[in-house]
């Protein structure tokens, strides 16, 4: 597996990157603290999917927000700010549109009308699950290694 760092220390709460990883985008989102809120807000048995879809996590894990999010790993950081998730619909495969899209805030694919929320979960509309979290990790407070 190849993996790829992405520096992210420019990207200001409320930004959002995309880049390509394996011939597919990958959405790395540095998040408010209403957008994580919002996604905390929610009870996760009602969810869709209630599974996280983290691949750095147990699979069987369920979509609360803190399973979704990537840790800088760091003292002071703020909890849940980074997500990292692979911009591919998990209905046929087109890339959702960001930066609050949808009925959710989040995520909005234009292909067949599926919204995600604040998290990259599936929340109304035909896909089946949860944007997919890839392997992911902090190496330092500002690079992503993806892989
Ligand atoms: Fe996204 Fe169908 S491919 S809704």
């Amino acid at each position: 597996l190849s993996s790829i760092r992405v520096d992210v220390g420019g990207l200001e709460p409320g930004t959002q990157l995309t880049v390509q990883w394996l011939g597919k985008p990958v959405f790395i989102r540095r998040r408010t603290e209403a957008e994580i809120e919002e996604a905390n807000s929610v009870d996760v048995s009602t969810l869709p999917d209630p599974l996280a879809r983290n691949a750095n996590i147990d699979g069987t894990a369920p979509a609360t927000d803190p399973n979704r999010a990537l840790s800088q790993g760091v003292e002071g950081e703020t909890p849940e700010e980074w997500l990292v998730m692979m911009g591919v619909c998990t209905h046929l495969g087109c890339v959702p549109l960001g930066d609050g899209a949808g009925d959710f805030n989040g995520w909005f694919c234009p292909c067949h009308g599926s919204h995600y929320d604040t998290a990259g979960r599936i929340r109304r509309g035909p896909a089946p699950e949860n944007l997919p979290v890839p392997v992911a990790r902090f190496d330092g407070e500002t690079e992503i290694v993806l892989g």
